[in-house]
């Protein structure tokens, strides 16, 4: 039938498996750090599978590993300084495996009590570090940060407007309007999108020097908006932005909150790792009183993708926000002091993604992910120095390994850059500082990367300035 294989097939082509995965990660260091991009040839390659004829399974897994090895940035290379993506941990692979190979549904938690009580876990356990109290936390694990911003938009109109998810839009009095950073992640246009709130109801509130958001900024948007009979329910602020690693001062924000009443959600996706740390810990201050959090175990917890996370103090909102029984689904768990999922969170059907999470923390223990946090803020720093002295000026402020940057002779940031990616030597980025600057942009995201890779990161911009 060809939907499965025989135990002594599938035992050697574990061992295929094995030797791919692990033929990869000890390569790595010796690929480009960036593909090839040509759609063309990919697209001649995967013309061959028709799919009228099977393909002998250990050709299918070459192919599709070959292909992998050619045809994407390397996450995994030393000098990837990149978007937050992982070289991802040992543990989280072994994970995701295990996941695919006893596949738990999680819509409901009497399919897979195990895996559910283990998401539960971690998010008392996450909500803990963000210095949330143990019996008022709540959470779901999600696809990423975008789900998890969605979320948050969710469940604070939900808040807002108790009669929303009944209602709608067009159930309310006034159009609600939130507030992020004018550096907030584009996540949240589409989730107002998506909200059904339009994405006029995102207000962008300029930043100061440092591009963090202005609270004085914020407070007056917000009389403005209420003057004008609009209805603020949410503002936002991002610790570690993406262009930058920026942290807005969220105890100025939250005091704009509290005096007007406001849900405040933090999103810190990539940065809310800081609080792992304590050199950087003091970025975080003031999360422990926000309504909710995002952070992405799969940015600088490096877990494979993807696995978001959605932390609120609201014991109760997520129901509120997500609940709709039906009578089809297993009502075995009926009785018993606990969530199903699917009433709870975004998601229906829905992978066991805490695992990844679970066994990566079990394994390095909170003093590993301490470390390894510690190691990659020095590495940064060392970058920033490293730029300093070839005439690259930072222009970012932050104890985060994010580094902004500009040549001090003039060069042009995005041609600098393609040359660096043509060379197949590193991955860094440009972006565009308030609303005009093009910078170059490289962020220490690989747990792995050394001081040499430091070193050799600026050799290949040196060598690409011309
Ligand atoms: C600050 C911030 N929030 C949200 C996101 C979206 O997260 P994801 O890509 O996991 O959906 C990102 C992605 O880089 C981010 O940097």
């Amino acid at each position: 039938m060809g939907l499965d294989l025989d135990a002594e097939r599938r035992a050697q082509l574990w061992r295929q498996v094995e030797s791919l995965v692990e033929g990869y990660a000890a390569g790595v260091a010796e690929l480009p750090a960036s593909p090839r991009l040509d759609a063309g040839e990919i697209r001649a390659r995967l013309s061959a599978f028709r799919f009228d004829a099977p393909v002998e399974a250990g050709e299918a897994l070459e192919f599709a590993a070959r292909q992998l090895t050619e045809f994407q940035v390397h996450t995994s290379h030393p000098l990837y300084y990149g978007l937050f993506n992982p070289k991802p941990t040992a543990m989280g692979v072994f994970a995701d495996a295990l996941v695919a190979g006893f596949n738990p549904q999680m819509a409901a938690w009497s399919h897979s009590p195990f895996a559910c009580e283990v998401e539960e876990h971690l998010v008392r356990a996450f909500g803990e570090r963000f210095g949330y109290e143990a019996e008022s936390t709540d959470g779901t694990f999600c696809s990423g940060g975008a789900e998890a911003n969605h979320t948050a938009l969710l469940a604070a109109l939900t808040s807002e407007f108790p009669y929303f998810g009944e209602r709608g839009v067009r159930g309310l009095a006034a159009q609600p309007v939130f507030y992020v950073s004018a550096e907030a992640h584009h996540s949240f246009h589409k989730a107002a999108r998506l909200c059904g709130i339009g994405g006029g109801a995102l207000r962008a509130v300029p930043v100061d020097d440092g591009l963090r958001m202005r609270a004085d900024a914020l407070a007056a948007m917000i009389e403005e908006d209420r003057r004008a009979g609009l209805a603020p329910f949410l503002i936002v602020a991002t610790q570690g932005t993406t262009n930058a690693g920026v942290c807005d001062p969220i105890p100025e924000v939250a005091e704009v909150a509290r005096a007007e009443r406001v849900w405040l959600h933090v999103d810190a996706a990539w940065g809310g790792a800081a609080v792992l740390a304590p050199s950087v810990r003091h970025v975080a201050e003031g999360i422990a009183g926000a309504d909710s959090i995002t952070f992405d175990a799969h940015k600088w917890m490096s877990v494979p993708m993807g696995a978001g996370l959605y932390l609120t103090r609201h014991r109760s909102i997520l129901s509120r926000t997500f609940s709709t029984p039906t009578a089809y689904m297993p009502k075995e768990a009926a009785g018993l002091e606990v969530t199903d999922p699917h009433l709870h969170s975004m998601q229906w059907s829905r992978r066991f993604i805490g695992l990844k999470v679970f066994l990566s923390l079990a394994v390095a223990g909170w003093s590993g992910y301490e470390e390894t946090v510690e190691h990659m803020v020095r590495m940064g720093a060392r970058l920033k120095e490293e730029l300093g002295r070839s005439r690259w000026r930072v222009v970012n402020e932050t104890p985060l390994p994010v580094a902004c940057f500009v040549d001090e002779d003039g060069g042009d940031a995005q041609e600098i850059v393609n040359r660096v990616l043509a060379s197949g030597r590193a991955w860094c980025s440009t972006t565009v500082l308030r609303g005009t600057e093009r910078v170059m942009r490289a962020c220490v995201t690989n747990y792995a990367t050394c001081e040499e890779d430091v070193v050799a990161l600026v050799e290949a911009l040196n060598a690409a300035r011309g």
